[in-house]
């Protein structure tokens, strides 16, 4: 019976990453798969996490089952972060997921118990699996325009406007902070305009956050979130992956925010029935780790300081980016890469551009021209804007 199986597409980010590992050019640079590095190209464990593991070392008693929505402790530590004070926590149903990817299948499943017609939207470019995931689940799919090739920012009208073709039942997958693939974000302006429309027309919101606290601050890039959560019923997928630097750990939460108290339970009961069809309990180290780190007052300002450095990292690569091609094209045509957001940013090249970087200069993106910013240090910066530049961006 196996024979009977069929090759499926291979996933463009993770294909990268291997082609990356198998170039044995010395100066190759790898800007692909979004894992943060140091300037020395590593990924290290957050001072934070470490501490909190060692905590969870010592006083763990058991490696019991947790319940089916994972340890509350999590939940509770977590949606308070990116919630605030938007909505009451009481509305808020929530299960522990592996990863933020988790997070967004369980969310495209309960889409699916609600609405089995419902059409999911999603901005045109997403995260490619998004798509992928989507196309497993055999759900109807349907994009509107998000980016502008032309200013490499965010089309809002265009959005607005392909967006005013909602049906009541539908959802509309929404990146909260730092898009992936672009790093184009909406204007706060333009996040109330598409909050009042989906109101509007009685579609329902669903807010990937893969990386809070990678673009402006943890609040600044919860604003959206809490702008939509506060107006009515949503989805939101978050991740920890990033923001505490604990990918393989597999941890992530699937909110939903519900108007009364019985719509939180029907959908609280829901997500678990979700949890207990698909993988039965969520794995708990990193929630464990998470939630130790939030609830416990040093360890917290610790992880959010050295977040902070991150991501004031990210922005001084951006910059230095920014100046260099300023200065070898004297034109400010580049200064889009300031105004990108988190870690991704699109630069807008061809394929063919991209393929020429690679061959010419061992330069790894992705095939769209998405560079993780994260993967450059200061030798490097200069290696890109020339590459570019010769690549005729
Ligand atoms: C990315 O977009 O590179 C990250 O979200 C990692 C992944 O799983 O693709």
């Amino acid at each position: 019976m196996l024979d009977q199986l069929r090759d499926q597409p291979a996933d463009k980010i993770l294909s990268l990453m291997a082609a990356y590992r198998a170039d044995p050019r010395e100066g190759k640079i790898d800007l692909g798969v979004g894992v943060y590095k140091d300037a020395e190209g590593r990924t290290p464990i957050m001072r934070a996490v470490r501490a909190a593991e060692k905590r969870v070392w010592d006083e763990e008693t058991t490696k019991t089952y947790t319940a089916l929505a994972g340890d509350p402790a999590f939940a509770d530590a977590l949606v308070p972060l990116v919630l605030g004070p938007s909505v009451a926590r009481e509305r808020v149903a929530a299960v522990a997921t592996p990863g933020g990817t988790g997070a967004v299948r369980q969310g495209f499943e309960l889409i699916g118990l609600m609405n089995p017609q419902a059409t999911v939207w999603v901005p045109e470019p997403t995260w490619p699996n998004h798509l992928s995931i989507l196309k497993h689940l055999g759900m109807t799919v349907r994009g509107y325009r998000y980016f502008d090739e032309a200013t490499l920012g965010v089309d809002a009208e265009g959005m607005l406007a392909d967006l005013s073709g909602l049906q009541a039942g539908d959802a509309v997958l929404l990146h909260g902070c730092c898009h992936n693939p672009t790093g184009a974000d909406p204007e706060p302006a333009t996040w109330a305009k598409l909050t009042d429309l989906l109101r509007a027309k009685g579609a329902l919101p669903f807010i990937d956050l893969a990386y809070l606290g990678f673009g402006d601050s943890l609040e600044l890039d919860a604003a959206a979130t809490r702008m939509i959560a506060g107006s009515g019923e949503c989805l939101i997928a978050a991740s920890c992956s990033k923001n505490f630097g604990i990918y393989r750990e597999r941890t992530g939460l699937l909110m939903a925010v519900a108007g009364d108290d019985a719509t939180t339970r029907l959908a609280q009961a829901n997500l678990a029935y979700l949890n207990r069809q698909n993988y039965s309990f969520p794995p708990d180290h990193g929630a464990r780790v998470v939630a130790t780190i939030l609830t416990d007052a040093e360890l917290r300002a610790d992880w959010e300081a050295e977040l902070e450095e991150i991501r004031a990292g990210m922005l001084t690569l951006r910059q230095s980016l920014a100046a260099e091609l300023r200065r070898l094209t004297n034109s400010d045509r580049f200064d889009f890469l300031t105004r990108h957001k988190g870690m991704f940013s699109r630069l807008g090249a061809t394929p063919e551009q991209v393929e020429r970087m690679r061959a010419d200069h061992g330069i790894y993106m992705v095939g769209d021209s998405r560079i993780n910013v994260a993967g450059l240090n200061a030798r490097t910066v200069p290696v890109l804007a020339r590459a570019m530049v010769e690549a005729g961006l």
